[in-house]
């Protein structure tokens, strides 16, 4: 009896041994390349998005503990290009409160006094989240270019007594003269609007809710102004992460419209839904504060709170996406967000070019070398066949794993099928997601691709779907299968990304 029980003891120690072994595999096949990934453990929303002296500052929830969400914290990370990203110590460790998402502000004018006034001051607000009892927003500012901070000693300084009353995100807004903070009531579905002229003191403007889609809570608000492309008029965007395309998964919407140096008016009627990206794994995107006259532009969080804990990577957990450049165009619908790639990948030579490829019933890609490295953009452009229907298809190499994207030139829809792209999280992942884009935009289609995670612009970048996938194949092969009848693309590029 004694030996069966030292037997069965040893044997669940081996298993649990075992089981925590292979639990703490790296899994560096799908850490992106060009993409940031903290080296280790969890991120999930950029925070303090940041363009100052010729770098960007991406700061990050984190838990600097632990592969999950916990111990809030602000990781930091800087680049030069958007690309290659270098991960600096802890900016903002928690303390008794999470310190939730928010931005960062360069104070140019010492409008705070904070700090010492003769170097030059960053100011993060962000919400401190003290656990099931209250958020308020607090401040910390550095005089070291981001790298250290200290907490304000009048924290908060904005303070509402609600439990869930977070994310500030701010812009200096000339006309009036203020700073304005974006901030949200999650549960209400509402944005509120209030004013600072030293980011200390801050009046309510006014509230924008209920509109667009409230099916799910809204989270990490921004107001920002932008061109409209190919005019010299300007006009604002409100964004808000909350429900996206897929009832019960997060996404992102935007409204476009005025802000008066007070309330923020929507242009549309207040049931349009506008999405930012249609595929499930882009949120809590914010802009980069960047002075504000120049370019807008943005990266978010790739994952989606549904299934953001089962994301089987080691030893971090989440990523961002690329930075994005925003503008918004005039399409026969009406004005719509406009999303570019802001790291400029086609700026140098491609390293492929093909033209007018006779795709037949299906066509291999022939040099898929190239595509070794699992990082690269690929452009397709299909304007030659408006009315086709065809697939194009990764493919693990000695596997059935395969992502596909689905397009039908005649209908305007363009869907990534990740159903059989390797492993599958949760319910849900495994459905495809899909957009239509409007008429008058080109047939041609970008996807970045950087192992873990395929980011694909479309219709003139009014079309964006952003995908995690988990592949188990090593590499993959490339191919196009049409579906109605032969098909000729006009152009195919590639750019290696490495
Ligand atoms: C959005 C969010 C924010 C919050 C943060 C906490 O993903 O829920 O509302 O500040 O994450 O980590």
């Amino acid at each position: 009896m004694k030996n069966v029980l030292n037997f069965c003891i040893s044997l669940g120690l081996s298993i649990f041994l075992l089981t925590s072994v292979f639990a703490q595999v790296p899994t560096e096949s799908w850490r992106p390349s060009v993409h940031f990934s903290p080296k280790k453990n969890w991120t999930n929303d950029p925070n303090g998005l940041l363009f100052y002296k010729g770098e960007y500052h991406l700061f990050f929830q984190h838990n600097p503990k632990g592969n999950q969400w916990g111990n809030m914290s602000w990781g930091h990370a800087k680049s030069k290009d958007l690309l290659n990203w270098a991960e600096l110590p802890v900016a903002i460790p928690n303390d008794s409160a999470f310190i939730f998402s928010g931005c960062v502000v360069w104070d140019k004018m010492h409008a705070s006094g904070l700090g010492d006034l003769k170097k030059d001051l960053l100011i993060a607000i962000y919400t401190a989240d003290f656990p099931n009892t209250r958020e308020e927003q607090h401040l910390a500012y550095s005089n070291d270019d981001g790298l250290t901070w200290t907490k304000y000693a009048n924290n908060p300084v904005l303070n509402t007594n609600l439990k869930d009353f977070r994310d500030p995100n701010i812009i200096w807004h000339a006309p009036s003269q203020q700073f304005v903070m974006s901030v949200v009531k999650p549960f209400e579905f509402a944005v509120q609007f209030y004013g600072s002229k030293d980011l200390i003191h801050w009046e309510i403007l006014s509230q924008f809710a209920r509109q667009g889609d409230y099916g799910m809570i809204w989270e990490c608000p921004s107001l920002v102004e932008m061109p409209i492309e190919g005019s010299k008029e300007r006009k604002w965007v409100l964004s808000v992460s909350s429900q996206g395309p897929y009832k019960g998964y997060v996404g992102m919407q935007y409204f476009v419209g005025n802000f008066d140096g007070k309330s923020f008016v929507n242009d549309n009627p207040k049931e349009q839904v506008l999405y930012v990206d249609h595929g499930k794994d882009f949120y809590a995107a914010i802009p980069f504060f960047n002075g504000m006259d120049s370019e807008v532009f943005w990266l978010g969080w790739a994952l989606n709170w549904a299934y953001a804990g089962e994301q089987p990577t080691f030893p971090w957990k989440g990523q961002m996406t690329a930075a994005r450049t925003l503008r918004l165009v005039k399409t026969q619908d009406g004005l719509r967000l406009k999303q570019v790639f802001k790291p400029d990948f086609t700026a140098k030579k491609p390293d492929l070019i093909l033209k007018n490829i006779q795709v037949g019933s299906s066509w291999a890609f022939p040099v898929q070398g190239i595509l070794k490295d699992k990082s690269y953009l690929l452009e397709i452009d299909f304007s030659d066949a408006p009315k086709a229907e065809f697939t194009i298809a990764f493919t693990g190499e000695g596997s059935f794993e395969k992502l596909n994207i689905h397009v039908s030139s005649e209908n305007r829809k363009i869907g990534v099928d990740r159903k059989q792209s390797g492993q599958i999280l949760g319910a849900g992942f495994d459905q495809i997601s899909e957009a239509t884009w409007i008429g008058d935009r080109s047939r041609k289609v970008q996807i970045l691709v950087d192992h873990s995670l395929v980011e694909m612009l479309a219709a003139d970048g009014t079309v964006a779907i952003s995908s995690l996938r988990f592949p188990r194949a090593k590499s993959e092969k490339l191919s196009i299968v049409s579906t109605s009848g032969p098909l000729k693309i006009r152009g195919l590029k590639v750019w290696k990304l490495k």
